[in-house]
């Protein structure tokens, strides 16, 4: 079999840890029952963590980061898969205990894999990747717990990065009224491309304030921010209200109080896509695939190379990407 390059982190001595090129081969990778030869690797926040080693991402060393990946299959000891069957795969802990998609090969789990959505090449299903998988995620989770587009306006916050961008892009498609929350002026003309009515700066809902309620105004929200940003939607969330909380670019503590929830009936969903149920994956893939304008998806992706990631790494970490990059093998 032949040999391909892998980005692989080692910690050194002193707890550092530094990403370099390897040449591996298949029998350096762990155990699974499909060998995947990969095309494309998303870059998300978490493989941004991962490798400039700025989170606890990674559980041992060493690693070859890459959380979600699609690519063909070339080898499979499962009766789901086939040689030539074109897969995806987001999450289960790939890139963080088990070694990920910033690789020409990855050995995984059938169980972790779905097809490769029909409708969609290898390269726009990594153009969604880890990201865009949750933020369809936080759609639907909106939408099941009422957030129509005649409820009133859908805020996205971290509007800009990958989550976000997705968010708007599939809200807008929708028929929802979405404000984007950036702290990018220089990017309210890219959001306005994928459908945002209107951008406001981040500090808008991030700025302090003792009152536990404000004037309400938003019907949904999707927030990539957590941290201060996720108390200020709390307290502008119209009656009924829902907030998917997926992120936590800006912070993971949230300092807020009850009122939102016991005087306005506000809720607050919880949005994690590593362990989603399969039924549940395919129903999301199925909905991007529906939802998602292609020509905005296109807009969204930065294509780059291995020898890239160090450096989108530290930028995505820095809040600097906009959209997706996406790794090409
Ligand atoms: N729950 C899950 O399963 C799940 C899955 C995927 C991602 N996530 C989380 O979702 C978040 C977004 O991921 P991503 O891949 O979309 O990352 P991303 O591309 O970097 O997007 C994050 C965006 O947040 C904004 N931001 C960055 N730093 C900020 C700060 N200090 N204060 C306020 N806003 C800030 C920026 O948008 P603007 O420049 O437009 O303000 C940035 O583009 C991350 O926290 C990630 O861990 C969670």
């Amino acid at each position: 079999m032949h040999s391909f390059d892998a980005l692989v982190l080692t910690q050194h001595a002193d707890g550092s840890v530094h990403p370099a090129i390897e040449q591996l081969t298949p029998a350096d990778l762990p155990a699974g029952d499909v060998l995947v030869q990969v095309s494309h690797s998303g870059l998300n926040y978490k493989d941004g963590l991962a490798v400039t080693n700025t989170g606890k991402i990674v559980r041992s060393f060493p690693m070859v980061p890459g959380i979600d990946f699609a690519g063909t299959v070339i080898e499979s000891q499962s009766p789901a898969y086939t040689v030539g069957d074109a897969v995806v795969l987001t999450g289960w802990g790939v890139g963080e205990r088990h070694w990920g998609g910033f690789a020409g090969m990855a050995r995984v789990t059938a169980d972790w894999l779905v097809p490769l959505p029909a409708g969609l090449t290898p390269k726009q299903a990594m153009g969604i990747g880890t990201a865009g998988f949750t933020a369809m995620l936080s759609v639907l989770a909106l939408e099941e717990h009422g957030v129509t587009p005649d409820a009133g306006e859908v805020v996205v916050t971290g509007a800009a990065g990958g989550v976000g961008s997705i968010a708007v892009a599939l809200l807008a498609q929708l028929g929802y009224r979405v404000v984007a929350s950036t702290g990018r002026t220089e990017q309210h003309a890219y959001l306005h491309e994928l459908g945002a009515a209107e951008c406001i700066g981040r500090e808008v809902l991030s700025a302090p304030s003792k009152r536990p309620l404000e004037s309400s105004r938003w019907a949904g929200a999707v927030d990539t921010v957590g941290g201060d940003t996720l108390a200020g939607l709390l307290r502008t969330m119209n009656v009924g209200g829902s907030v998917a909380a997926c992120g936590l670019a800006g912070g993971g503590h949230l300092n807020t109080t009850v009122m939102p929830f016991i005087l306005r009936g506000v809720n607050l969903l919880g949005i994690e896509s590593v362990n989603c149920p399969l039924p549940r994956r395919l129903l999301a893939w199925e909905r991007l695939v529906r939802d998602l304008p292609l020509a905005k998806l296109e807009a969204m992706i930065e294509i780059a190379a291995l020898a890239d990631v160090p450096h989108f790494a530290a930028a995505i970490v820095a809040g600097q990407v906009r959209g997706r990059v996406v790794i090409e093998l």
